[in-house]
């Protein structure tokens, strides 16, 4: 029975003694007074779908006006709304992300900051050098402003991607790449523990995770990092599909990171199911009910699973309908609030 969202029991609650149970966040849910108290009554974490991307965060006007080759400008005023909600809410937040190819502006690579399309790009040192300057400052603000309110960091996003020929399966096609070579990856961890406070987790995410040659060479990434000590966990982005459900395939890939030891995150999950009728949503209703029972699963068998967390709250604001541009209900609330068969597989999954 479809219930009100902020009658029905609550997910997260359920989730406590668990893990933290997530819902990815933009600046338009935090304006509407029932996104605010749907995320109040079912989650407990809470991850920014843009407002912490370096594009949202890197402000190149302050950055000339420090006239300093390697130390960026920054501005802060859509984070910390989101930050300032997550507080007053009780909500922890997943920090995400740090450094990625997408969604961070050119000119952070390019030699003066230039913004002209064709500049050419500074040389390693000065790159690592800005990253250095990006992520110290950019902690500290949180660390400072919000004590308490982050607990793990995304610090570096998809940085693995076998179908570009890069060495080791890294992704070619990106600025970090094209600048510092592998360079920037183990450089931003060791950085971000330099900025990390007090039992916050230092975590690298990625899609399609538990495919075999990228699991592979996420491994050896993961291995090579911790050889330093320099990563607590992994995050699965977890984008699923219904026509190609595989559940067995992803619980083998999630065991395996589990078993090198590092925390495991559920990061950004959806199914994509473009049916909205009874049958279609029966069936996501299955799958999502037996990911969770999978998640408990691996906790029983001692993996540390910190955190399970959907990409989006209502099927009327998913990134598969505005982004992808698709005909999409693949979460566990429906567009007016209520909430679908896969809520109750959900919470009866995670009630055991
Ligand atoms: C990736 C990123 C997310 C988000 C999604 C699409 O998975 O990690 O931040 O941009 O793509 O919305």
């Amino acid at each position: 029975m479809a219930q009100d969202a902020l009658l029905a029991p609550s997910v997260g609650e359920a989730c406590r003694g668990h893990f933290l149970f997530g819902a990815a966040v933009n600046g338009y849910m935090l304006r509407d007074e029932r996104h605010r108290q749907l995320l109040r009554r079912q989650f407990t974490s809470l991850t920014a779908e843009n407002e912490m991307k370096p594009e949202r965060l890197l402000d190149r006007e302050a950055t000339l006006a420090l006239g300093d080759p390697v130390r960026c400008g920054l501005r802060f005023d859509s984070a910390d709304r989101m930050l300032d909600f997550a507080r007053e809410s009780g909500l922890r937040v997943r920090f995400h992300t740090l450094v990625w190819h997408n969604q961070t502006p050119r000119w952070f690579f390019a030699e003066d900051w230039s913004d002209a399309p064709d500049a050419p790009l500074a040389d390693a040192e000065t790159v690592l050098a800005r990253q250095e300057s990006y992520i110290l400052q950019v902690m500290a603000h949180v660390n400072t402003a919000y004590p308490g309110v982050v607990y793990c960091w995304d610090v570096v996003n998809e940085a693995v991607e076998t179908s570009q020929g890069g060495e080791d399966g890294l992704r070619t096609r990106s600025l970090w790449y094209e600048t510092t070579g592998s360079a920037f990856l183990a450089a931003a961890f060791r950085t971000a523990r330099r900025g990390q406070a007090e039992g916050q987790q230092l975590f690298y995410n990625d899609y399609n995770s538990y495919f075999p040659d990228k699991q592979a060479a996420i491994g050896k990434l993961l291995r090579r990092l911790q050889a330093e000590g320099l990563v607590d966990g992994m995050g699965m982005q977890t984008h699923m599909e219904l026509r190609r459900w595989n559940l067995p395939a992803f619980e083998a890939g999630a065991r395996a990171y589990a078993e090198l030891g590092l925390v495991l995150h559920i990061t950004e999950m959806d199914i994509h199911c473009p049916g909205a009728d009874a049958e279609s949503q029966a069936a996501l209703a299955r799958a999502y009910g037996d990911f969770f029972a999978m998640l408990l699963r691996l906790e029983r068998e001692g993996a540390q699973i910190g955190s399970a967390t959907l990409w989006g709250v209502t099927d009327r604001f998913t990134w598969l309908r505005f982004f992808r541009k698709e005909d999409s209900y693949p979460l566990l609330f429906d567009a007016d609030m209520r909430t679908k068969p896969a809520f109750d597989a959900v919470l009866a999954a995670v009630m055991g």
